[in-house]
């Protein structure tokens, strides 16, 4: 079943409606990435959910985002509703065979799937700047948080290590600025309390341990078939910078891990990134063009990138250059900025003489669309105006049950479910702290101890310690460099950061 060399997606029609040929997306240029556009309702899930299928048919892994639970139902055996069976005919799709797909829910919230955990060091500075909005002037400090981490070996895996960190910053603001530039209180208070609001919106699950392991979503099933990892995206979608900056992360996560490979006869991984415009909803140009970056790479790691959003125009021109199979549902196209997107829409097809792509793609009924896929040598075929075939998989959501169940059966039930609390950057410096204080009780000790001497109207200076604090401030930073410079040497210097300003794993 794995020598297959292209996926069916539907049946192209002739101008006066007849059926002309069967539309296919080859696999060997999957990785060559794809936009699946349209409006509400128009079919877009469903042609997600045919691509996926299609995909883990073909033995591709495939990692989705089910924003409204829709997507669940391609874990369960399809059922022959009228409308399906006919649109079967409709497109010559004969046998019309119902199938069930092997499906590994995630959740970053833990709660609809296995909990999907990165830790903050992998998320890096540029990343955990936009998802938590930071000023430029913030994000400096970030960056300065990031590298004093590396430089003194300080894992940073949750939130409160990261917490921990900047407290600590807080405290050697003057010494840090002297040596990494502007380090201020006010700034660094002002992350930590972004860090608090971040961590009241359930953000805290997310940073951790056990990270997400990139091998986890490239399973394939003993006959061959892909996984299709679906990431319950319901709640996050109320989070969307939370949403975005994972999956960014699990972009440059699969770039950096995976090897360079040549042209593949299909791709090692499919990714479909639905609501595909809260990745650049006021990203800054940094964001967008390191994005754009890493969609041009990943190619060649054999991962396609399949973007899902209602409008053409919510990706970025550069962006939107590089993906290669092209599935444009209707669009409305009543305001002006609608009629604008609708033309746009138009000029990135490959003109089909048959008919005019602006006014089709405000005709095309639902489950119906202007498609073009790459053909032969990578080039864009002529537009086809298509209907999609129907899901052999279910159409609809699962039922909690049936969640319950796929979840308690997968190949991952007990690897994620419980957090791994290691010893990290938090009680690091938490050691450290008390080892400072015990070093100064151990000297207020030793000062007091000896007070039996005293010497005549110097009492002040050996007395109880309050007017000291030049040297109680040496005592603490004494014991911090040396506890510093153990770990720090024993973590070594090797720390890379990706592309995205993650962190390499296994470099
Ligand atoms: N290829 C298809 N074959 C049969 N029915 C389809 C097909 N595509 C869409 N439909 C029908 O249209 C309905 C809406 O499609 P879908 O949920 O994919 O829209 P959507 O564009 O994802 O909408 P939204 O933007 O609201 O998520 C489906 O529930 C199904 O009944
Ligand atoms: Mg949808």
């Amino acid at each position: 079943m794995v020598d297959e060399t292209s996926i069916f997606i539907g049946a192209s029609r002739k101008p006066d409606d007849s059926y002309q040929r069967a539309e296919e997306l080859l696999l060997r240029y999957g990785n060559r990435h794809g936009l699946v556009t349209g409006a509400t309702g128009t079919g877009k899930t469903v042609s997600l959910q045919i691509l996926a299928e299609g995909f883990s048919n073909a033995g591709v892994p495939v990692f989705c985002a089910d924003i409204k639970g829709d997507l669940s139902g391609i874990s369960m055996m399809g059922q022959a509703k009228d409308f399906l069976v006919k649109r079967a005919e409709q497109v010559k799709l004969d046998p019309y065979q119902f199938q069930e797909f092997p499906v590994i829910f995630w959740d970053l919230f833990g709660e609809q799937g296995h909990p999907v955990r990165a830790t903050i060091s992998e998320i890096g500075p540029l990343l955990l700047s936009r998802l938590m909005n930071l000023t430029e002037a913030q994000e400096g400090v970030m960056n300065i948080a990031f590298r004093i981490a590396d430089e003194e070996g300080l894992l940073l895996l949750d939130l409160k290590d990261l917490q921990a960190l900047l407290a600590n910053i807080a405290e050697r603001a003057d010494e840090l600025s002297s040596r990494y530039g502007n380090v201020t209180k006010p700034s660094v208070g002002a992350i930590q309390r972004t860090l608090l609001v971040l961590e009241s919106q359930g953000a805290a699950n997310f940073f951790g341990e056990p990270a997400l392991r990139i091998a986890d979503i490239m399973r394939t099933t003993r006959d061959g078939r892909g996984a299709i990892s679906v990431l319950a995206a319901d709640k996050l979608m109320m989070n969307p910078r939370l949403y975005a900056t994972f999956l960014l992360w699990l972009m440059s996560e699969l770039f950096e891990e995976l090897p360079e490979v040549g042209d593949l006869d299909r791709p090692k991984l499919v990714f479909f990134f639905d609501e595909a415009h809260l990745l650049f909803e006021d990203a800054p140009k940094v964001l967008i063009d390191r994005v754009e970056q890493v969609v041009r790479l990943i190619r060649s790691r054999g991962v396609g990138v399949y973007f899902v959003t209602q409008n053409p125009l919510d990706i970025p021109e550069k962006v939107l250059a590089q993906l290669g199979n092209r599935v444009q549902h209707a669009l409305r196209a009543y305001t002006p900025r609608e009629q604008q997107a609708v033309r746009t829409a138009a000029e990135t097809f490959r003109p089909n003489p048959d008919f005019d792509c602006a006014t089709a793609i405000t005709q095309l009924a639902t489950g119906e669309a202007l498609v073009s896929m790459l053909e032969d040598k990578g080039v864009p075929a002529m537009v086809q105006r298509t209907l999609i075939r129907p899901p052999s998989s279910r159409l609809g959501p699962i039922t909690p049950d049936e969640r319950r169940k796929i979840i308690a059966e997968s190949p991952v039930a007990g690897q994620y479910d419980e957090t791994v609390d290691r010893e990290s950057a938090f009680e690091m410096l938490q050691k450290k702290a008390k080892e400072a204080q015990d070093a100064e009780a151990q000297a207020q000790q030793q000062n007091s101890g000896g007070s039996r001497w005293t010497i005549p109207g110097f009492d002040d200076v050996l007395g109880t310690g309050n007017r000291r604090p030049s040297n109680r401030q040496t005592v603490a930073e004494a014991a911090i460099k040396s506890v510093v410079r153990s770990v720090g040497s024993s973590v070594g210097r090797a720390i890379v950061r990706g592309i995205l300003g993650s962190l390499a794993r296994g470099r």
